[in-house]
């Protein structure tokens, strides 16, 4: 895909994140939690993905002491299997690099199957389960890390 590029997100991202969010997720972040963590939270590190002037796919993480916790990525429905979760997720683990930063978990679905295939492309393995982890129904989360380069 051409006129693709990787940028920080900023507010004025806001409204077409908060579409993709929708559109991936049962039980989506509201508009005030993602403003907080573009605005307030220090920790907090978000990169959009852009086609052309369209925002594609969106995520970030936490970066706390020596850990990253990727708290979100997602691709818009219309672009998916083309590389851009891919490129997303390498982008973020390059941001994490560059602050010195090496290990990354995240949470994901155990019925997310082409998540969890893109995490353990990127050398990320399950460590564990959160019983009843997510509220909207209950599923169980699995617990990934991702330790050394
Ligand atoms: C998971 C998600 C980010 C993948 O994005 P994508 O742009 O479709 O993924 P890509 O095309 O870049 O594929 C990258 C890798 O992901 C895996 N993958 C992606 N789609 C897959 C599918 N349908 N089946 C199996 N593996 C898949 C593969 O490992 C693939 O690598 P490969 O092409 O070398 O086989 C996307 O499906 C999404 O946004 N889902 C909804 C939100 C979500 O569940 N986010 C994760 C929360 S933990």
């Amino acid at each position: 895909m051409e006129d693709i590029k990787i940028m920080l997100m900023t507010i004025e991202h806001i409204e077409e994140v908060m579409n993709i969010e929708k559109l991936c997720f049962p039980n989506p972040w509201s508009e005030k939690a993602l403003i907080q963590e573009i605005e307030y939270n220090q920790l907090a590190r978000y990169r959009i993905i852009t086609h052309g002037d369209e925002v594609i796919a969106f995520g970030g993480m936490w970066l706390i002491m020596d850990e990253a916790h990727i708290t979100n990525i997602a691709v818009h429905p219309d672009y998916r299997g083309q590389g851009i979760g891919d490129l997303l997720l390498r982008a973020l683990i390059e941001v994490a690099e560059r602050e010195g930063i090496f290990q990354l978990t995240l949470e994901v679905r155990p019925s997310n199957y082409p998540a969890i295939q893109l995490y353990y492309k990127y050398g990320f393995e399950v460590v564990g389960r959160r019983k009843g982890y997510y509220e909207d129904d209950g599923e169980d989360a699995l617990v990934m890390w991702k330790k050394g380069v």
